[in-house]
Parts: structure tokens; sequence; C-alpha cells
């Protein structure tokens, strides 16, 4: 089915200048950029995307890296996006993510993992719309 997800490009990538390259994969896998944004997170911002982890004991340190330098937002669109999105990522630690995925390529830590992408079709929608309006969602011309 089509699905949208969103997708943030971290702090960590967006220093290295691998946005275009991780566009790159996005597209060369059949996944559309329907709107898109960077952002320098406020860390009200970042803890209310995060909300979920509030508890979790590495809360403080992500929400200071989400905030320590501008990250790309984007809405992917196409077929199965959520999973073809994560199976692009590879594993939440790059120690663990399969060759030839975005963290095994860009990523240094669990913390530092260069990307984000909803887990969900749910949480898909809730997260899109924490970033964007739908008027802000492009239809997509092909
Ligand atoms: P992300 O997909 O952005 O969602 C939450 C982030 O917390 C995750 O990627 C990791 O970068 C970070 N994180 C740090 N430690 C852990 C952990 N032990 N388990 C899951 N996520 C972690």
């Amino acid at each position: 089915a089509i699905e949208r997800t969103l997708s943030i490009i971290k702090p960590d990538a967006v220093a290295k200048n691998v946005v275009g390259e991780i566009y790159s994969r996005f597209e060369k896998a059949g996944l559309s950029v329907i709107a898109a944004r960077m952002v320098h997170l406020s860390q009200q911002q970042a803890e209310g995307f995060y909300a979920e982890h509030k508890e979790r004991p590495f809360f403080g340190d992500l929400v200071s890296f989400m905030t320590s330098g501008p990250v790309m937002i984007q809405v992917l669109e196409g077929d199965n996006a959520v999973i073809k999105n994560r199976d692009l990522m590879g594993a939440t630690n790059p120690k663990e993510a399969a060759a030839g995925t975005i963290r095994a390529d860009f990523a240094q830590s669990i913390d530092e993992n260069a990307v984000h992408g909803s887990d969900a079709v749910e949480s898909a929608a809730r997260e899109i719309a924490y970033f964007f309006t739908d008027d802000q969602l492009c239809k997509r011309t092909r």
C-alpha cells in the first residue's frame, strides 16, 4: 500500500554534509520526498517529539544531541514507505546495522545514528502531524 513516513536526518549526518546522499537512497528505493524543512530544534520541540522516551535513561542525551545542530525533516511517500525506510536505515545501533544501510555507512553510535524513521503507520501519522500541516504535504505529480 502507498504509505507516508516521517524521516529526520539528524545533526551528525547534516554536519557530515550527506543530506544529498541520503536523499538519493530514498529516491533510488522508490520513495518520494513530499515535504521537507531544515530546522534547528528547540529543546521543547525535541522533548515533545520524543515524549514516548521520556522515562528512558538516554532521554536527556537524546534531546541534547537532537538540539545540537540543524536537522533535515522530510515526509517520504511510496509503496510500504514505513518498512522500506526502516530497511534503508538499518538497525538503531549502527554496530548492528547491515552493510549498505544508512546507519552502517554514516552513523557513529546508537546516540549519533544519522537518521530517524517512524516505526509504524500510526506513529508516522502522529510524527508527520508534529512537524507538518496537511497543506504542506505535496501531491506527487508522477
Ligand atoms: P530514534 O529512531 O531517533 O529514536 C530514539 C533514539 O534514541 C534512537 O533513534 C537512538 O538514537 C537513541 N537511543 C539511544 N540509546 C538508545 C537505546 N538504548 N535504545 C533505543 N534508542 C536509543
